[in-house]
């Protein structure tokens, strides 16, 4: 059993009423369960495969999930670049591994399938690509249509033809990510669809899932450090809430330093954690290539902000070069093809190692957000072209230099 519980005053509401904040003081909703009478062990999840399901009882869902199979990513070593950092204990976590390419899939998963159990029969979001990507194939999955919001121009190609051909209505308005979310949040308030953005409690609870699995693939073992890039700030929330919930279930004994990495351009949970604010000021005009987390007003800062602070963690930011430097390496020295946010986090991490805020011998932990192919324009202008030959050998060995 759970109940939604605001964040910020207390206020409890009935599980099955749609609301995304608080009636009382208009903050953000998250799912509180009865923990003490919830009988789970590690030994009941370690029977089930690696996924987001291996731990429904910590998911709100009651009956059969809307699912694509999401979750149960793998964990890479990253040998050589941690060689090159002097990290020996560096994982990414590859969540563009998942049916739509994103860690996505781990909200719309159970965001779609509450959606369903809560009678409702359209949903909606604003994004800056994912999210919309991951959405529509859920949605088409459920059966249900889906209305998606995206900022015009600013979305990398691969996310727009996802959303388009699983059948969303795809609506590009002249504004930014931040605006496309107001826009959106009223549409549902108005109009009866279901919100589908990390503002809904339920979807977040599918991407804490990506916590529990880092820890079971290293054997129970709880890293030093989880490093997350953050855009509207909900995937670390949600990693962080997660933990919360085991460590009240006895499972783990300590917290990793939540640590989250943002674009030079969009940098306002960076600037809050520099600069000690209790809330953060959002930028009006966020830019940067990892357009994932073009983001100036993350409406999960709260709860962020609280994670990292109270796990001794951090806050970065990294340009827009060390992003795109990070993509390359993380495909050319570890075969591992990622977006540029993703690439962010470990992008991050050489920073602060760098900057002698992360020690050396810290197992640390990297969510890699988003697959390579999401954004193939911003590969090829990075890459040099293919070389174009006669159909002949002669011209082959000659292009090769043999
Ligand atoms: N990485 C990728 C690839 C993303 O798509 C996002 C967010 C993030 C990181 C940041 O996660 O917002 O929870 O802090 N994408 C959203 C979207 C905003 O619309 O697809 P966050």
């Amino acid at each position: 059993m759970y109940r939604l519980v605001c964040v910020h005053c207390a206020a409890e509401y009935a599980p099955e009423q749609i609301l995304y904040t608080c009636e009382r003081c208009g903050h953000l909703l998250t799912v509180s369960y009865a923990l003490d009478d919830l009988a789970v062990t590690r030994d009941v999840w370690s029977e089930r495969p690696l996924s987001v399901w291996r731990y429904r009882e910590l998911l709100p869902v009651q009956g059969e999930p809307v699912t694509l199979r999401e979750g149960g990513t793998p964990l890479y070593h990253l040998r050589s670049i941690g060689r090159e950092i002097g990290v020996s204990e560096l994982y990414a976590k590859h969540e563009g591994m998942n049916p739509s390419g994103s860690f996505k899939d781990r909200g719309m998963t159970v965001g779609v399938s509450m959606a369903l159990e809560l009678g409702m029969r359209s949903v909606a979001c604003a994004s800056t690509g994912n999210t919309s990507a991951s959405l529509a194939a859920y949605a088409a999955k459920a059966g249900i249509p889906a209305v998606v919001l995206l900022p015009a121009g600013k979305v990398a190609l691969g996310k727009v033809a996802q959303a388009l051909m699983h059948g969303a209505r795809v609506i590009a308005i002249r504004g930014n990510f931040d605006r496309a979310l107001e826009m959106v949040h009223e549409l549902c308030l108005s109009h009866g669809l279901y919100l589908l953005n990390s503002v809904n409690p339920f979807r977040l609870e599918g991407q804490k899932t990506i916590g529990f699995e880092a820890i079971d693939q290293l054997g129970g073992c709880v890293p030093d450090r989880f490093v997350l890039p953050v855009g509207n700030a909900g995937n670390i929330s949600a990693v962080y809430k997660g933990l919360t919930e085991l460590h009240t279930l006895g499972m783990i004994d300590r917290y990793p330093m939540m640590t989250g990495i943002q674009a030079a351009g969009a940098r306002p949970v960076v600037d809050a954690i520099e600069q000690g604010l209790a809330e953060l000021v959002p930028d009006p005009d966020p830019e940067t290539v990892a357009t994932a987390i073009r983001i100036g007003a993350p409406v999960n800062a709260e709860k962020a902000l609280a994670a990292i602070r109270k796990t001794g963690g951090t806050a970065a930011a990294v340009t827009d070069e060390e992003i795109l430097g990070m993509q390359r390496d993380l495909a050319r020295k570890e075969g591992i093809g990622v977006e540029p946010a993703s690439a962010a986090s470990v992008a991050g991490v050489r920073a602060l190692v760098e900057r002698g805020v992360i020690d050396r011998d810290e197992r640390i932990v990297c969510v890699v957000t988003g697959h390579l192919l999401k954004d193939p324009e911003t590969v090829v202008k990075q890459c040099a072209p293919p070389v174009e030959i006669d159909a002949d050998l002669r011209s082959l060995l000659s292009a090769l230099r043999l």
